[in-house]
């Protein structure tokens, strides 16, 4: 039998005004958010598209498919989630959220993963995972600085090839967000949010002299500074455009980001920040890695790999 959503999204409907958010219904829906797919990724032909007919299982799974509808019920973007388990837990995974461009920076991406949110923790599930490009500057604003997920995993070529536009010509290397539905910082970010106040992502005061001191270095590198137990790796503020400008720019900043994670996740550091600071009148964009603290960081220390103290800018 069909599960049915209960739900009330008028809080956030609020924040994205002219648009409302309820679960796709029956076939026209699935078949249209197929069709929203293609616009969204850009994909040339159906190969990577999940059908309406693989949508239609998701009420009968326990699954999350929420559509944003503008005026008269035209679907403008979804978020889908299916059943997950993660470390012997009961999780979610989500496998796709994606806003037509038109509508993109209203909140109603926010709006859709905050009702995906509560659905969850209604089934008695506090955590939901996803995937994201470490590379897309937009993408980790949003999962990091508005929604509060944080990463701990990065996985090589998780899809391999794929033709949408977003994701050619690199291998498409994915983190893995963790959204900790409850985690006081989660909790904190919504109520900001909700409040008209959105979280900042401003780097703290303490980095200053140490970016100035960066700020010589070449503007078409990535910068990765440390200071004490936290490190900066730069991202680029737009990939698309470095892709189209310098491929070979866009590809050697992916293999230098993916040693860094690999390196740093494995010794039990975290991300759960992505900040921005200008540097001499530029905006330039970081991952903040924060290193372990407590019982688990220590095993994670003891038992991994050399710690280089400074790995410099190639
Ligand atoms: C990523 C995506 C779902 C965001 O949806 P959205 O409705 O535009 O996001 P919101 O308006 O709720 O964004 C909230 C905040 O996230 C951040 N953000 C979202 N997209 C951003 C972008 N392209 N660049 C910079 N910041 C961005 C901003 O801080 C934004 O708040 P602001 O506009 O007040 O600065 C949308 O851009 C999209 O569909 N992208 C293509 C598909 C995709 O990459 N999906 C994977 C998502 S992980």
């Amino acid at each position: 039998m069909p599960v049915k959503l209960e739900m009330d999204a008028g809080l956030y409907e609020r924040l994205c005004p002219g648009i409302r958010i309820r679960p796709l219904d029956g076939t026209r829906d699935w078949v249209r958010c197929a069709d929203l797919q293609k616009e969204i990724w850009g994909y040339p032909d159906s190969a990577e598209v999940v059908p309406g007919s693989f949508l239609a299982i998701t009420p009968h799974i326990g699954g999350l498919l929420l559509g944003a509808y503008a005026g008269r019920n035209r679907l403008v973007g979804f978020a889908w989630a299916v059943p997950a388990f993660h470390e012997g837990r009961r999780t979610y995974h989500s496998h796709m959220l994606g806003i037509l461009p038109a509508f993109r920076r209203r909140n109603i991406g926010w709006a859709l993963k905050m009702v995906q949110r509560d659905l969850a923790l209604a089934r008695g599930i506090h955590e939901i995972h996803w995937t994201f490009d470490p590379l897309q500057s937009g993408n980790a604003r949003f999962n990091l600085c508005r929604l509060g997920a944080s990463v701990r995993a990065y996985v090589r070529d998780f899809y391999g090839r794929s033709d949408s536009p977003l994701h050619s010509a690199i291998p498409t290397d994915r983190f893995i967000a963790t959204w900790s539905l409850t985690a006081a910082r989660v909790v904190r970010y919504r109520a900001q949010m909700l409040a008209e106040a959105p979280p900042t992502g401003r780097l703290p005061d303490r980095w200053d002299p140490v970016l100035a001191a960066e700020s010589r270095r070449r503007a078409d590198r990535p910068q990765r500074i440390h200071l004490g137990n936290e490190y900066l790796f730069e991202v680029p503020e737009n990939l698309e455009m470095l892709k189209k400008e310098n491929l070979r720019a866009a590809r050697r900043w992916q293999t230098l980001l993916r040693l860094a994670c690999i390196d740093f996740f494995a010794k039990g550091y975290r991300i759960d920040r992505f900040v921005e600071a200008l540097i001499n009148g530029k905006t330039r964009y970081y991952y903040l890695f924060r290193a372990p603290t407590g019982k688990e960081g220590k095993v994670a220390w003891l038992s991994k790999c050399k710690f280089r103290a400074e790995p410099g800018t190639s």
